[in-house]
């Protein structure tokens, strides 16, 4: 079947399988591999990404629901040189060590912030409630978060 989809602002016609996810899309046939793919069952948060505006398991969404649909990605987010404000928080605080979770924490948190100005610790500990992280724990993530928040209200 053929779908097209925005990703990234850029606009995508691909002729798919009807088997194929998001999550193989994105890294299989558009090369942005910085959705990381770990469980490939909705349970790790590693491929999250904003879908129409929600953070989802890209290795969820089925072909028929990306059609039409606008897709933020970890490529989306970065800059074309140095880091966000919220990759910059995250450096700052030490909140990953191999940072397979970290694309997904990012486009999570991203989600968060275009909804809510100034969120909460229990908004960003709900936010991140899919994303596992099995190096760093939360502490410092949650930390990351809450500085990041304050800079990008100011
Ligand atoms: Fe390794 Fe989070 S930094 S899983």
């Amino acid at each position: 079947m053929h779908i097209s989809l925005q990703v990234n602002g850029t606009p995508h016609r691909l002729e798919v399988r009807g088997a194929e996810t998001l999550a193989e899309v994105l890294r299989d046939r558009l090369g942005l591999t910085g959705t990381k793919i770990g469980c490939n069952a909705g349970e790790c948060g590693a491929c999250t990404v904003v879908l129409d505006g929600r953070a989802v398991c890209a290795c969820l969404v089925p072909t028929p629901r990306m059609d039409g649909a606008a897709v933020r990605t970890i490529e989306g987010v970065t800059p074309a040189e140095g880091l966000s404000p919220l990759q910059q928080a995250l450096v700052e605080h030490g909140a990953f060590q191999c940072g397979f979770c970290t694309p997904g924490v990012v486009m999570s948190l991203t989600a968060l912030f275009d909804r809510v100005r100034l969120p909460s610790e229990h908004e960003i500990r709900v936010a991140l409630q899919g994303n596992v992280c099995r190096c760093s724990g939360y502490v410092r993530l949650i930390e990351a978060a809450k500085a990041a928040a304050l800079r990008l209200a100011r």
